[in-house]
């Protein structure tokens, strides 16, 4: 196979880093996606599939490193959207120890590169087993493209630098295009009501309002993680799996060893990890979650956390450090993500680390 690329893709323009070129190309990722899948008002995708999966009792969505934590969200948007319960699970641990499946089971996976061996296994082991699937990829004739029976592709473009950032926020929009076209056929009116065209254009244009204030971020990177070496992410519901995403981010390219937490469950045993200047990223666009959130946020703090709220505009308080332009909560970390990437940015590029290719790490790891 060969895969076409336009050279603007893979060279770095006048960038430095792939990764910033890859954050600042979001935007235009988001409006692909859109013009892409819709016709009009009409979702551009396989019908068979949708009949396919219209047709499934519980939906099984598969993946490894970023495209778990682009899972985590899409369980929501499906179950949600689709009317469907989601199962998400990490490649690496569901090919050897299957849960018991549902009667009908359909299983997505998601991957950036389409090669992932730990992702790939349980792909084998579900067409040794006779149930239908359908990869969502970046990359159109990859092996677990090929070996599915449906695929979806993300649209991103090519993705170099090592750390996700592009591919995680249009795996979460294509999982949200294949939901309400889900939903649509099965008349869920949930997905009927969403304006999924202009939540899409409402994510691009907040992306580039986020992305237009850099500096900002490499601020906050300098006051917050200077000589740190522990950061923690914290959130409810979506916040949580956003939280996830973001402090991997965080700990793949700077080093500083980060972890994302559920809000509600710091004080069961993390709170103990909390010092003086600790910082605590705490995210407040879950509606549900909110004012629970403020609680731990309080909790935290008295214990001489360095707290950073990034609140939705809906959600913000007085005080709030960064205030996102709001979308559609369920897709929300397309847009809350992107601080997160580029705080793990400046922090990575501080300490001289080289952000596009972290040590020790692959962008496509084909061992299991
Ligand atoms: C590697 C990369 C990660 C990526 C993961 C899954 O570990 O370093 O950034 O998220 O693989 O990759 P995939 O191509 O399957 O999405």
């Amino acid at each position: 196979y060969t895969v076409k690329l336009d050279a603007s893709d893979i060279s770095k323009g006048t960038y430095d880093t792939f990764m910033l070129k890859e954050i600042d190309e979001q935007p235009a990722v988001m409006r692909k996606i859109s013009s892409n899948y819709f016709d009009g008002k009409k979702i551009n995708v396989d019908q068979k599939m949708l009949e396919d999966v219209a047709g499934a009792d519980r939906l099984y969505i598969v993946a490894a490193g970023t495209s778990y934590h682009a899972a985590l969200v899409g369980k929501d948007i499906f179950e949600n959207l689709a009317d469907v319960p989601v199962d998400v699970e990490l490649a690496s641990e569901f090919g050897y120890h299957m849960p018991k499946l549902s009667k009908k089971p359909f299983f997505i996976f998601l991957s950036q590169s389409g090669e992932t061996a730990d992702s790939r296994q349980v792909l084998v082991k579900v067409n040794e087993l006779g149930f239908h699937s359908l990869t969502m990829t970046n990359v159109a004739n990859s092996t677990l493209s090929r070996e599915a029976t449906y695929t979806m592709e993300l649209l991103a473009g090519p993705e170099i630098a090592v750390a996700s950032t592009k591919a995680y926020t249009a795996n979460i929009a294509v999982e949200a295009v294949l939901a309400k076209a889900i939903g649509e056929f099965k008349g869920v009116k949930a997905a009927q009501d969403l304006d999924l065209q202009e939540q899409l254009a409402l994510a691009a244009n907040a992306i580039q309002t986020i992305v237009d204030e850099k500096d900002k971020f490499k601020e906050i990177a300098a006051d917050y993680l200077t000589d740190k070496k522990d950061a923690f992410y914290i959130g409810r519901g979506i916040d949580y799996a956003l939280s996830l995403e973001a402090a991997l981010k965080l700990k793949e390219i700077s080093y500083i060893h980060s972890e994302g937490f559920a809000a509600g469950e710091l004080k069961h045993g993390t709170i103990s990890l909390i010092e003086k200047d600790t910082p605590v990223f705490a995210y407040i666009n879950d509606g549900i979650g909110a004012s629970h959130t403020r609680g731990n946020i309080q909790e935290v703090a008295a214990r001489g956390a360095h707290v950073l709220v990034i609140a939705s505009k809906k959600f913000a308080e007085k005080g709030d450090q960064v205030i996102v332009p709001e979308i559609d909560e369920m897709i929300s970390p397309i847009v809350s993500v992107v601080p997160a990437q580029l705080i793990a940015y400046y922090a990575s590029l501080a300490r001289g680390n080289n952000v596009d290719q972290p040590r020790n790490l692959a962008k496509s790891v084909t061992v299991e």
